[in-house]
């Protein structure tokens, strides 16, 4: 059991940008959602919630190590850059959710570790919780279906989608914050600008073509076990979304428009606090992050190259995303 924690730790610390976002997203979803009311333990990173401490005395308060770690019954397995972390911070404020905040990378780098392994990261939950965590790069996993298939066959899976083209240049956005000195998107989307060639092997490329990853997943789970959530509309309306994601996880309607409010010079929707709470939490692009000039003419031609593969993936899942 230590030694898994270091397990995850040394992962973290090898990723310090990613776990210092980490420990104050988490700090700041403890405050926003425990000052209102019943708080629940704290699940850090290293799964350590109230361990070791014993119950605590209090009128009303849960025992530290109350509930048991149990293996994930819903994933969020993609995509990156599709609004994930807003989904998982809207379904934190559902009492009945528990959610892992660090993104374990199980089934994709660390499944030599083993199940157990994987449970002990997990919050304590208690009857009738959902333990939920979520990893983006698992829908772009070869591995990944058969491996959460052998885990559990009832696992629900939740997809954040979103325009392929706008995602792309997000992802591209966020490697080039990280390392100003990449070459251009036009450089890397296409192998040859002229002929219109677009490199399928670029990450930021491939991803968005989600009807052959889905193909894969189809391999080994029905549709029926799929949510395709819409990273545009999680934005636009946030509560519409979110009443989908909660009928599909058989939770009661807890979060709904009362929760969210528009911030305009945001441009994206927050949740509210709860009373006494210092601030309100609101989500969406990183301020302050350059962002590159792409050309007109790239975009079109990366929506024409994305046309087909939608078409394929609206008429897989039934639902028109909108994005042509
Ligand atoms: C499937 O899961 C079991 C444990 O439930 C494990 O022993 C086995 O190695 C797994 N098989 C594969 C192919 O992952
Ligand atoms: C790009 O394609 C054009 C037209 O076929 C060709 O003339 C040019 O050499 C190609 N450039 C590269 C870098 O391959
Ligand atoms: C809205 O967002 C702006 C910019 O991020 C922020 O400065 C402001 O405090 C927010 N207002 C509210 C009411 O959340």
């Amino acid at each position: 059991m230590g030694g898994s924690r270091g397990g995850l730790a040394g992962q973290l610390r090898a990723q310090p940008r990613a776990s210092l976002g980490l420990s104050s997203l988490l700090l700041g979803s403890y405050l926003l959602y425990c000052l209102g009311g019943a708080c629940p333990p704290l699940p850090g990173p290293d799964g350590a919630a109230g361990s070791g401490t014993g119950p605590e005395p209090g009128l009303g308060a849960e025992p530290a190590g109350a509930g048991s770690r149990r293996l994930p019954q819903a994933i969020i397995v993609g995509v990156k850059k599709g609004g994930t972390r807003a989904l998982l911070e809207f379904l934190r404020a559902h009492p009945a959710v528990r959610a892992l905040g660090a993104e374990p990378h199980f089934f994709d780098r660390g499944y030599e570790r083993g199940l157990r392994w994987y449970r002990n990261l997990m919050p304590r939950t208690l009857e009738g919780q959902i333990t939920m965590e979520k990893t983006p790069s698992y829908f772009v996993t070869k591995e990944a279906p058969k491996r959460i298939y052998n885990m559990s066959r009832d696992t629900k899976l939740i997809v954040v989608v979103r325009n392929p083209v706008t995602r792309a240049i997000s992802d591209y956005t966020q490697t080039l914050s990280k390392n100003p000195t990449i070459p251009s998107f036009q450089a890397l989307a296409f192998k040859n600008f002229s002929t219109g060639l677009i490199d399928t092997t670029w990450s930021a490329v491939r991803i968005g073509i989600y009807a052959k990853h889905l193909d894969n997943w189809l391999q080994y789970f029905p549709l029926s076990k799929f949510l395709f959530v819409s990273g545009e509309r999680l934005v636009s309306d946030p509560a519409g979304e979110m009443g989908r994601v909660q009928d599909f996880l058989g939770l009661k309607k807890v979060v709904t428009d009362k929760h969210f409010y528009f911030n305009e010079t945001k441009g994206f929707p927050c949740l509210k606090k709860p009373e006494g709470s210092s601030r309100p939490r609101c989500l969406g692009k990183s301020k302050g992050r350059p962002h590159p000039k792409i050309h007109g003419q790239v975009i079109q031609r990366l929506q024409e190259f994305y046309r087909p593969f939608n078409m394929k993936f609206y008429q897989m899942t039934g639902q028109d995303f909108g994005w042509d």
